[in-house]
C-alpha cells in the first residue's frame, strides 16, 4: 500500500527517500516520482515503476542553485541570471556535469544533466530533509498523461511506491520548459510555462528545438521521441472554436460516443444530452493547460468514448506548451473542415 502523506509528514517522506524507496512529490507543474539521485539502486526503481525506457534521462530536483554546483559545471554567466529570475519555477536547465558526479542511470550516459528547483514548499522541504537531490520524472505510467493530482499518481502507481506527498492539484499543469544551456545559443528542448519571450529578457538568443533538430537526427531531449499523454480514445484537435459545430457533426456521423474537451464557451453552446462525456478546460489557455492532463485522464474512465474532440489554442506564449502536449496526445491529428 502506498501512503498518502501531507506537508506535516515531511520527515517520514524523507526517511523513505534515505532508505532508497520512491516518493511521489508535488511541484507547480505536475507530480514527480522522487528517488535519491545519488543512489543508483533507487534511481533504477524509478524506471521500473514507470515502465520508462532507460535511455531517457531524468531531471535532478534541487533546493538551491548551490546544490546544482555540487554536480554541474556552470558554462556561462547567464545561468545564474536565469536562476535568479525564474527559480524556483517551471524552468529546467541542461548543464554539463562534473565528471563522475552523477551515475549514468540519471543522465542516460550523457555528459549533461537536467536541473530544476520546483516552486513547491513541501517538495523543497523534502529535498532539504532528505539531504540529497531527487530525480523526478512525471509520476505517471510511461506514455500516460502526466499526473496533476495525488489521485492520478495513485491511479498509476498505487502499491509500486512508498508514498505520495499530497499538496492538492498542481497550478501550471504542463511540465517545465527544458532549456539546453550546454550549447550556444541556448535551445528550448521542451516548451513550458517559461516562454521564449521571457527567456529572451535574459539571453541574447534562444532557439526552438524544431529549428534545431533535423528529422533523422537523434532528438536532443530523448524523452521527446516517445508516444506521450495518450488516452485510449482517438484525440482530434479542433483548431478554431468556430469549427466545433462541423467537427461534432462529422464525429457523430462515425456512429460512436464522442467526448468534448473544450472551454466553457464551447461546451455551453452544445446540446448537453448528446455529450455525456465532456470535460471543461475553463476559459483561457492558462486554465486549459492546468486541466489538460486531468481531462485526457477523465476520458479513460469513459471507455465508450472513442473520439475526443479537443480544443486548440493559438501557439503563442503558454499556448506553445499546451499545443505541444495536445499534439502528442492527438498524434498531430487535426480536424479538417
Ligand atoms: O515539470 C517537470 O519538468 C516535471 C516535474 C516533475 O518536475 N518533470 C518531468 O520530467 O517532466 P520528465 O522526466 O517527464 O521529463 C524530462 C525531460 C525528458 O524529455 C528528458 O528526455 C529531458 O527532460 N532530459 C533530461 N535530461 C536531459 C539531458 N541531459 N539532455 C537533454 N534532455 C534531457
Ligand atoms: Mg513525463
Amino acid at each position: 500500500m502506498t501512503e498518502r502523506l501531507e506537508h506535516t509528514q515531511i520527515s517520514r517522506a524523507a526517511e523513505f527517500i534515505k532508505q532508497g524507496r520512491l516518493v511521489a512529490f508535488p511541484t507547480e507543474t505536475v507530480y514527480g516520482l522522487g528517488a535519491d539521485a545519488t543512489n543508483p539502486t533507487a534511481v533504477k526503481k524509478v524506471y521500473q515503476a514507470k515502465g520508462r525506457p532507460s535511455d531517457n534521462p531524468l531531471i535532478v530536483h534541487v533546493h538551491s542553485f548551490e546544490q546544482v554546483k555540487t554536480y554541474a559545471a556552470i558554462p556561462n554567466e547567464y545561468v545564474a541570471q536565469l536562476v535568479a529570475k525564474f527559480w524556483p519555477g517551471p524552468l529546467t536547465l541542461i548543464l554539463p556535469i562534473k565528471s563522475g558526479a552523477l551515475d549514468p542511470c540519471v543522465t542516460g550516459g550523457l555528459k549533461t544533466a537536467a536541473f530544476r528547483m520546483p516552486n513547491n514548499q513541501a517538495t523543497l522541504d523534502l529535498i532539504k530533509a532528505a539531504g540529497v537531490p531527487l530525480v523526478g520524472p512525471s509520476a505517471n505510467t510511461s506514455g500516460k498523461p502526466s499526473p496533476t493530482t495525488a489521485d492520478h499518481v495513485l491511479h498509476d502507481l498505487d502499491g509500486k511506491i512508498a508514498a505520495v506527498l499530497d499538496d492538492g492539484p498542481t497550478k501550471v499543469g504542463v511540465e517545465s520548459t527544458v532549456l539546453d544551456m550546454s550549447v550556444i545559443p541556448a535551445v528550448i528542448l521542451r516548451p513550458g510555462a517559461i516562454t521564449r519571450t521571457q527567456l529572451l529578457t535574459v539571453l541574447p538568443d534562444v532557439l526552438d528545438n524544431k529549428h534545431h533538430v533535423s528529422q533523422d537526427e537523434v532528438p536532443k531531449a530523448p524523452g521527446m521521441k516517445y508516444r506521450h499523454y495518450a488516452p485510449e480514445a482517438d484525440v482530434i484537435i479542433v483548431k478554431n472554436r468556430q469549427d466545433f459545430d462541423a467537427a461534432i457533426q462529422w464525429a457523430l456521423a462515425q456512429n460512436t460516443e464522442v467526448g468534448l474537451l473544450a472551454t466553457d464557451e464551447v461546451l455551453l453552446h452544445q446540446d448537453q444530452i448528446r455529450f455525456k462525456a465532456q470535460f471543461s478546460l475553463g476559459n483561457s489557455v492558462t486554465t486549459a493547460s492546468q486541466h489538460l492532463f486531468d481531462g485526457l485522464r477523465y476520458f479513460d474512465l469513459h471507455p465508450e468514448v472513442k473520439i475526443i474532440l479537443a480544443q486548440g489554442f493559438e501557439p503563442k506564449d503558454l499556448g506553445v506548451a499546451y499545443m505541444n502536449r495536445l499534439e502528442k496526445a492527438a498524434g498531430s491529428h487535426y480536424f479538417n473542415n
